[in-house]
């Protein structure tokens, strides 16, 4: 397991700020070493104002391809999609080919035949080495009260999965694309950005790694980790932890 990196900000503003710089000096770095920056986006509300905030960023965008770590099971066009939400906040405003916009397919009646189509989309943009895992630049990541991370939630079949990119996800029975354990922990950077007190709990128990990862999604999160919390998601945690 990796050692986490942990910053805490004031407030989410702060916190946002320094994921803007962030996304852009790795997207910079990868870019010049491989001539193209992969990212999977995180939903909920946490990255809406990083996603404004990319809106306006100078960033030769042709030289990105664009994912999703997980998707509700809804159109593109309905108020709970992540791809809908990423789209209206920041991709509709910049300048960057179709081609490079890779939302998760939420259109066939079996959520397992669209996870077959998005793993067959990674493994043709990535184009891994034959029988590795492909790496992502960087994977933006939040995670709930319960501990979950995409849809990786507390329990669940998602959570065992080690043979693929792209699984069905199960939240209180409603399906959910998400990216599985081993591929997420494949990327180079992976950044969580968790607000809100309500998180501290989970958050006590990932950190400190005394919870049960079944219990905790996030903690089978061991790659190059990044944690960016805002001081009410990090009171009483991180001091603890001595980190
Ligand atoms: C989703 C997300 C999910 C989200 C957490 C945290 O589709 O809901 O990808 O994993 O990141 O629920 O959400 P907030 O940032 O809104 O607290």
């Amino acid at each position: 397991m990796n050692t986490p990196h942990i910053q805490t900000f004031p407030n989410l503003q702060a916190l946002t700020a320094a994921a803007i710089d962030t996304v852009l000096e790795q997207a910079a770095a990868a870019i010049t070493e491989r001539g193209c920056f992969t990212i999977a986006l995180a939903g909920g509300n946490t990255p809406k104002p990083l996603y404004e905030g990319l809106a306006k960023a100078n960033t030769p965008w042709a030289q990105w391809q664009i994912f999703w770590g997980d998707e509700r099971y809804v159109p593109h066009d309905h108020p709970d999609s992540n791809a809908g939400m990423a789209m209206a906040t920041w991709l509709k405003h910049i300048d960057i080919p179709t081609a490079n916009i890779h939302p998760m397919p939420t259109d066939e009646p079996d959520p397992a035949v669209a996870a077959d189509r998005y793993e067959a989309t990674l493994q043709q943009v990535l184009a891994p080495a034959t029988g590795t895992i492909p790496s992502l630049d960087l994977i933006l990541l939040g995670m709930g009260p319960d501990g979950h991370t995409a849809s990786l939630f507390p329990h669940t079949a998602a959570l065992q999965i080690r043979d693929r990119l792209v699984t069905v996800g199960d939240k209180d029975g409603q399906p959910r694309l998400t990216l599985t354990v081993p591929f997420i922990n494949q990327a180079r950077y992976i950044l969580f950005l968790v607000t809100g007190a309500n998180k501290q709990t989970a958050l006590r128990h990932i950190l400190s790694r005394t919870g049960d990862p079944h219990t905790y999604p996030a903690m089978l999160i061991e790659g190059q980790c990044t944690w960016f919390l805002d001081q009410a998601a990090a009171e009483g945690v991180v001091k603890q932890q001595g980190v």
